[in-house]
């Protein structure tokens, strides 16, 4: 699967990290930044994460930041994108098998590193269940 990933400095180091993970499990990244722990801006990473998904269907992306809170904010200003900020593998399956999420959000500042190692393991691996999902999932959008 192809995966976009980014983040502010805050979430530069579990970036690096999650990357290398998702190239183990075989998947194709293309990192959009930041490149450096200097201090920068998050919406601008959610921003072109987000433009790259809504280009590129069925490709998924991946964002982090201190918290995940606000570049999760901004993903999700996007229509078409689902952007989930798990804490827990439970919450990265579900929020793949019952609202087709096609952005995982983490927080470095929060989620240690093996613990977001088994989050995107498991939101990688887990599908969209479809079925009664699929109508609530279409009316996330406002018309
Ligand atoms: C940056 O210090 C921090 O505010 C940012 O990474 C994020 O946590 C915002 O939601």
């Amino acid at each position: 699967m192809k995966v976009y990933a980014g983040s502010d400095h805050g979430g530069f180091n579990l970036k690096n990290t999650l990357i290398r993970k998702l190239e183990q499990l075989g998947h194709q990244v293309e990192d959009l930044g930041t490149n450096s722990a200097d201090s920068c801006d998050y919406p601008d990473y959610a921003h072109a994460v987000a433009d790259k998904v809504l280009a590129d269907s069925g490709s998924m992306g991946l964002l982090i930041c201190g918290s995940g809170i606000g570049i999760s904010m901004a993903a999700n200003r996007h229509p078409g994108i689902r952007a989930a900020l798990c804490r827990t593998g439970l919450e990265a399956e579900l929020s793949r098998m019952h609202n087709d999420a096609n952005v995982l959000v983490l927080g470095e500042r929060i989620t240690g590193q093996a613990l977001a190692e088994d989050i995107l393991e498991k939101f990688m691996a887990a599908g969209f269940e479809g079925g009664r999902h699929s109508n609530r999932v279409k009316k996330i959008e406002i018309e």
